[in-house]
């Protein structure tokens, strides 16, 4: 057993009542390899932005959970070493999908988790919550539940449609699970095809996607019946349309790929809205550079020649979003 606390990670309990209160989100991105680790750490440093590293379970099993567990470890060492003096960084299981796997990365130095019963019927997902919390909460590790199904893809949860969250049952779960945070859905989902082009209209200049609008009717509710409750949002990339142009350019294809235009996102932001999942923009971002090098210059055949301008291009991607958009600069000197 290795507490988080031994590894100079924090849990997200201080950060996200700070976050609400100072109307700004902390930024949720997700990691496999050393390139986005680095990426990350080195835009979190240099904005002194708290941040989360999301590790889900098809990562934990890319990289190995042993080499993952020293990989957040050796990052906050890196970011005291980039100058960042009081590194606030919080290790996090995205879309933790049984309690089993929840312990094992409590055990494994993790300083939050979720557990996501979201496609579970109501009672069930409040049981395994609560089960999750109780433990979690002997190590002070904070828990992330939710309760709405997003349409698309949850890590090997597969949801056909989604369904809002009901504000109606916010009050009761979130009492009866203890969970500290709640991840619901208002109309985000994963990956880069987030609407249908039946779902948008197309702006008659550009011809692009226009998506529509996240159902912030009910985020209202939901903070009307939880006030102060933090509330995370996933599915929050923006599928930039410069990374996807970039792709189709050098051999990619993409078509009608569209995401969650950012002042949608810096609205929720300014709201109860503490944490933002972003994972696709930051694979976007590394398959567009990567491409670009090997369309410019198919000789090349030292990873580093290519994953290097990918890592600068996912820096450059995390702090925009810090900086632009969630408002997270500045907040961890
Ligand atoms: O919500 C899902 C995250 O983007 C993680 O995706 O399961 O492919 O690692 P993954
Ligand atoms: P995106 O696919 O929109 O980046 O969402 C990531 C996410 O929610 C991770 O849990
Ligand atoms: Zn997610």
């Amino acid at each position: 057993m290795v507490s988080y606390k031994e590894l100079g990670l924090v849990n997200t309990r201080e950060m996200f009542a700070k976050a609400i209160n100072g109307g700004y989100a902390i930024p949720a991105f997700n990691f496999n390899n050393l390139e986005q680790l680095q990426a990350i750490i080195k835009a979190a440093a240099e904005t002194k932005s708290p941040v989360i590293l999301q590790v889900s379970k098809g990562a934990r099993n890319y990289a190995n959970a042993t080499l993952l567990r020293y990989m957040a470890q050796g990052a906050v060492e890196y970011a005291k070493e980039l100058g960042w003096e009081n590194p606030q960084i919080v290790l996090h299981l995205d879309h933790g999908d049984s309690f089993e796997l929840c312990k094992s990365c409590i055990d494994m130095g993790f300083s939050s988790v979720m557990i996501d019963g979201s496609a579970l019927p109501y009672e069930e997902n409040i049981a395994l919550s609560k089960r999750v919390v109780e433990y979690a909460h002997q190590f002070d590790v904070t828990v992330e539940a939710e309760l709405g199904v997003l349409a698309g893809v949850e890590d090997e949860v597969q949801a056909e449609a989604s369904h809002y969250t009901r504000p109606e049952e916010v009050i009761d779960f979130s009492s009866r699970t203890g969970c500290d945070s709640l991840a619901i859905s208002i109309g985000t989902s994963h990956g880069a095809y987030k609407f249908t082009p039946e779902q948008c209209t197309r702006d008659p200049k550009t011809g692009r996607l226009v998506p529509p609008p996240l159902a912030f009717d009910i985020l209202d509710e939901i903070m009307k019946k939880l006030p102060g409750f933090p509330i995370v949002l996933h599915g929050s990339s923006s599928v930039p349309q410069e990374y996807v142009d970039m792709i189709n350019k050098y051999g990619g294809k993409l078509p009608d790929a569209v995401g969650i235009p950012e002042e949608q996102l810096r609205k929720a932001a300014k709201s109860a809205v503490c944490k933002i999942n972003i994972d696709s923009d930051s694979r976007l971002a590394f398959t567009a550079a990567v491409r670009k090098v090997f369309a410019e210059k198919p000789g090349e055949f030292d990873p580093r020649k290519y994953c290097g301008p990918a890592r600068d291009l996912m820096e450059q991607l995390y702090k925009h979003k810090i900086i632009e958009v969630l408002g997270s600069d500045g907040k961890a000197l």
